[in-house]
């Protein structure tokens, strides 16, 4: 049995004007290719979460192909909120969960069990700017209005984060892998209320996605950090072959 991640689908098929081809050889048909790596590799006993960025639909009837797509994906099929994840009101979870049930489920504000983990997540937020250069491209400023806002942001998604974390607690769980959409940290930052709140818990692992285009793969924390592993599981960083979390 395994636990896979992979992220920022952005599927279009009801709104192909958002095709993401135009992004380069990475984005060319990237759902063919993210269908064949998962049927390759997920086994009908494995868990995959997809954590968020699943569909470009402004609403849930313009994003119903591309949840049947990830819905015949082999597996159990674990979704997160991404920015860009407009059908999901994050209020509605259990609505979506009673309207998938047995075929998506959707993490919010709950948590699910693999074998002794607890699998939490929230989608997070991190300040991206904008930032002021100078000209040898160092940051000398930012937007602080911007960063006021994020704070206020990244305050909710904490307590997202949290209730996640305290649901599985109560139910028994002592081990987490948790899940962002965004990066735990801003380029600013070494740590912030995520990676706190991961180390608090006992957190084995860190997955989240978000960053596209080489130049923002290393926005974040990837590998070892206070003895926490962060992964960055973002599609086109994979090359949309998902990333085995956990090999049971
Ligand atoms: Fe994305
Ligand atoms: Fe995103």
């Amino acid at each position: 049995m395994a636990l896979y991640a992979l992220g920022d689908l952005h599927l279009s098929f009801q709104v192909p004007e958002k095709s993401m081809n135009v992004f380069g050889k990475v984005w060319r048909n990237h759902e063919t290719k993210a269908k064949t790596y998962i049927e390759q590799l997920v086994r009908p006993e494995d868990t995959l979460v997809l954590t968020g960025d699943h569909s470009w639909g402004k609403n849930l009837s313009l994003c119903q192909e591309d949840l049947e797509y990830i819905a015949a994906f082999p597996g159990r099929k674990i979704l997160l909120r991404g920015n860009h994840d407009m059908f999901w009101d994050a209020k509605k979870t259990e609505k979506l969960n009673e309207l998938y049930r047995d075929r998506l489920y959707f993490l919010q504000n709950n948590f699910y069990a693999y074998e002794d983990y607890a699998l939490v997540g929230t989608k997070g937020f991190t300040f991206e700017g904008p930032f002021y250069l100078d000209r040898r491209g160092r940051i000398v400023g930012w937007d602080e209005q911007k960063e006021e806002h994020a704070k206020k942001l990244v305050k909710r998604e904490a307590e997202r984060l949290r209730m996640s974390f305290d649901k599985a607690r109560e139910a028994g769980y002592q081990k987490f892998i948790m899940f962002l959409h965004y990066p735990p940290t801003n380029i600013l930052e070494k740590d912030s209320v995520f990676t706190r709140m991961a180390e608090e818990y006992g957190a084995e692992q860190v997955v989240y996605s978000h960053c596209h285009g080489e130049s923002r793969f290393h926005d974040s924390i990837i590998g070892m950090h206070n003895g926490i592993r962060y992964s960055l599981v973002s599609g086109d960083y994979l090359k949309f072959r998902p990333a085995r979390i956990l090999n049971t």
